[in-house]
């Protein structure tokens, strides 16, 4: 009988999120999480204690941990931290399993691919939505060239009332509101049908009238990033995509994503009720075929598929799966480099009030 070598793993920054990584990894069999660290004095200790990880250490200084042996880490800190943790993670010669949104400005996540491709070492972003069957089911439409050529995609979407607070809302900490929170889904799962092609301007426009106002958000003081924005994104083979997302509105919903082509269109709509739902965010309501039958304009209903995966830790195990088998990154970091220049690209444009060019290497 072969012996499974034990995966060793770290997880850095120990708030909400480092809990849903931990449940993940304990799930595993030859898993250990070795470690864990947070910069405010005492919380790795007090993580470590509340979710019984009878075997990790506890740091304040995250390259006191990556000093470890470890295969692996998770990292789980607010945006601005993601490039600084991980180029030093993928320097120590760690794998990188890395919360969404990549990081704050494209400059940073470049930084990351590249050091990721100098050491060898693999940098998979967070996006768990990803392991929804029907995420498969949209690309493959979409790849399948059935839509004939696409030249308009329209995503994104918008809730009613559904703004975070803490970290979230801080430009300080996040970087980007509801762009990087929620929108990064949207752009994920248009760009992967499309094969993530490379996007070359942005005209954008952002706005915070909710989050602002103390009448709708407790924080309304400290909330400086975008609760609303829109963007029309030029795509590599003459797309256009069409880009909004929302936190909170006087609306019921921004809409469903479309992919129109000269053969076909394909309507998802998001799942959901109530006013934290109208986002992709791992679920679907409907996804339909709009097509001609012999002159008859027709709709197709594709069914979805219901199903009971636990998508966040099927997100933790495949990136420790990817590290046993020794393949690349589940969700490249190198693919994910696309859809920040967006998120970098609308942050720009709407600072500067005009389009802006997106330059990747
Ligand atoms: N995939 C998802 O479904 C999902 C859901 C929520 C949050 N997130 C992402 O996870 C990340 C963290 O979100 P959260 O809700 O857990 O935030 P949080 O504020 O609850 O936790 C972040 C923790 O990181 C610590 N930290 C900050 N800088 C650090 C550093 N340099 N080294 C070590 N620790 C550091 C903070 O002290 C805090 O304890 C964000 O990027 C967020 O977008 C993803």
């Amino acid at each position: 009988m072969t012996v499974s070598k034990t995966i060793r793993v770290g997880i850095i920054g120990s708030g909400g999120i480092a809990r849903a990584h931990a449940a993940a990894y304990k799930t595993m069999d030859h898993v250990e999480i070795a470690a864990v660290a947070d910069v405010v004095p005492g919380k790795a200790q007090q993580f470590i204690d509340r979710d019984e990880l009878k075997d990790a250490q506890p740091f304040e200084d995250h390259r006191e941990l990556l000093a470890l042996d470890l295969d692996g880490v998770s990292i789980c800190t607010p945006n601005k931290a993601h490039h600084r943790t991980a180029v030093d993670a993928l320097e120590a010669g760690k794998h990188v399993l890395l919360e969404k949104p990549m990081s704050v400005t494209l400059d940073e996540a470049i930084d990351m691919v590249q050091t990721s491709k100098r050491t060898g070492s693999m940098l998979s972003i967070g996006f768990q939505p990803r392991y929804d069957p029907n995420m498969d089911i949209v690309r493959n439409i979409v790849q399948s060239g059935r839509l004939g050529s696409v030249y308009y995609v329209e995503t994104g979407g918008g809730r009613r009332r559904g703004m975070p607070g803490g970290t979230f809302i801080s430009k300080e900490l996040a970087g980007a509101g509801a762009m990087a929170d929620i929108g990064c889904y949207s752009l994920d799962m248009a760009l992967n049908a499309l094969g993530y092609p490379k996007p070359l301007t942005v005209s954008a426009y952002t706005s915070n009238l909710f989050g602002t106002n103390p009448r709708y958000h407790r924080e309304a003081e400290r909330f400086d990033v975008e609760d609303f924005g829109v963007a029309l994104v030029r795509l590599e083979g003459g797309i256009a995509l069409n880009f909004k997302i929302s936190w909170a509105m006087h609306m019921d919903t921004l809409g469903a994503t479309m992919f129109l082509g000269s053969e076909g269109g394909l309507k998802v709509t998001p799942a959901g009720v109530g006013p934290w739902s109208g986002v992709w965010d791992g679920k679907v309501g409907s996804i339909t075929l709009f097509h001609d039958l012999l002159g008859h304009h027709t709709e197709s209903p594709i069914p979805v598929k219901e199903h009971s995966i636990n998508l966040f830790h099927e997100k933790v195990r495949d990136f420790v799966a990817a590290i046993r088998e020794g393949r690349g990154a589940p969700i490249p970091g190198e693919q994910i480099l696309y859809n920040q220049a967006i998120i970098d690209g609308v942050l720009r444009s709407s600072e500067l009030k005009r389009e802006v060019e997106i330059a990747l290497p």
